[in-house]
């Protein structure tokens, strides 16, 4: 160790290089990244079931397939991120509990219903079209085992956003009845989308730090302003309305002028009062129980292993 315990660290962010498990880090980066990393991979974990709850209602043998393939994605996702965050000296078991406890979040956006199956279009199109413009910087992060994770992430969230927009395009141009319902699930899914970037910067706890330590690339309104110029474009080549009447393009900020989303509902989410919150923690609590049995077998095989060889 150095004279100056912090020297190490504060020239390697300088450099924009990267800060290693074994690195001397700040108490308080290592805390905030296990908080943001967990957080993440809760909410990957979290997502599978909005989606999952489509598998056996998916239209057709194909749509089923694909749906199938991205939900085991996000399965994946999870388990980088739970391991990424080992890599910081917390044990997975206790990330669990720490989200069964209610001590850990995960994203606001999952705790609202799929109600159709344009809404898995929507969740693709809109949500990870959203990830991907949260997470792309993120491989750029400063620490070395949640920047290398994210790159993976990223590639697979792009083939989700694709397979979103496809199924709102499928149903955009085919009968009048279809393309209803692409419209009514994107009108339900746009806000909650917005409010995903988190709260104005004005009200962010956390944007000054983790900007200073290069985790966060960019503050959330700019996030947000990144993905609304992004999705408008899109909006018009599928042919469906982005439900803001405030949405106009402003040739000075060279930006499109939004409605912002309501954040006391984000906050009501956040607390745990959001529309499925307490459905999304039960199931997760009872997938738990359910696979304590699991757990315990491969614990006893392992011992039973040590003892013979
Ligand atoms: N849902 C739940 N909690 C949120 C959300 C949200 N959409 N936005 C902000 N919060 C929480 C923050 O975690 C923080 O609470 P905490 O101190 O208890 O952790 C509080 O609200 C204040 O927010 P910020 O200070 O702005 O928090 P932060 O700087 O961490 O920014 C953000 C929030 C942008 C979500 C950041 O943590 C991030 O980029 N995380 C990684 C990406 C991610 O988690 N994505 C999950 C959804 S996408 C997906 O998985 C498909």
């Amino acid at each position: 160790a150095s004279a100056d315990p912090t020297a190490y660290f504060d020239a390697v962010i300088a450099a924009d290089g990267k800060i290693e498990p074994r690195d001397e880090m700040p108490e308080a980066y290592r805390k905030g990244l296990i908080r943001q990393i967990a957080q993440h991979a809760h909410s990957e974990i979290i997502g599978m079931q909005p989606e999952g709850n489509w598998i056996s209602r998916a239209p057709s043998l194909k749509r089923k397939a694909i749906l199938l393939a991205k939900v085991q994605d996000e399965a994946g996702h999870g388990l980088y991120l739970y391991a990424a965050a080992e890599t910081l000296g917390i044990d997975r078991a206790e990330l669990y509990r720490l989200l069964l406890a209610g001590k850990q979040k995960y994203s606001s956006i999952f705790n609202y219903p799929t109600l159709t199956w344009a809404d898995v279009g929507a969740v693709g199109w809109l949500v990870d079209g959203a990830a991907i413009v949260n997470q792309v910087p993120l491989c750029r992060c400063s620490y070395g085992p949640y920047a290398r994770a994210m790159i993976r992430i990223c590639k697979e969230e792009s083939f989700h956003q694709r397979q979103g927009y496809e199924i709102l395009y499928t149903l955009a141009t085919g009968t009048p009845e279809q393309k209803a319902m692409a419209q009514d699930a994107v009108d339900r899914w746009w806000y909650p989308s917005l409010a995903m970037f988190g709260p104005p910067d004005t009200d962010s706890t956390h944007s000054a730090q983790s900007m200073a330590w290069k985790i966060k690339r960019f503050s959330n309104d700019d996030l947000r302003q990144k993905f609304v110029d992004m999705t408008v474009q899109q909006a018009g080549v599928l042919g469906l309305v982005l439900p803001d009447p405030g949405l106009s393009w402003n040739e000075e900020r060279g930006h499109w002028d939004y409605t912002q989303p309501d954040y006391d509902e984000l906050f009501t989410v956040i607390k745990g009062d959001g529309p499925c919150n307490r459905e999304r923690m039960a199931h997760r609590q009872a997938a738990w129980d359910d696979g304590a049995w699991v757990r315990e077998a491969a614990m006893a095989y392992a011992e039973k292993k040590k003892v013979t060889t």
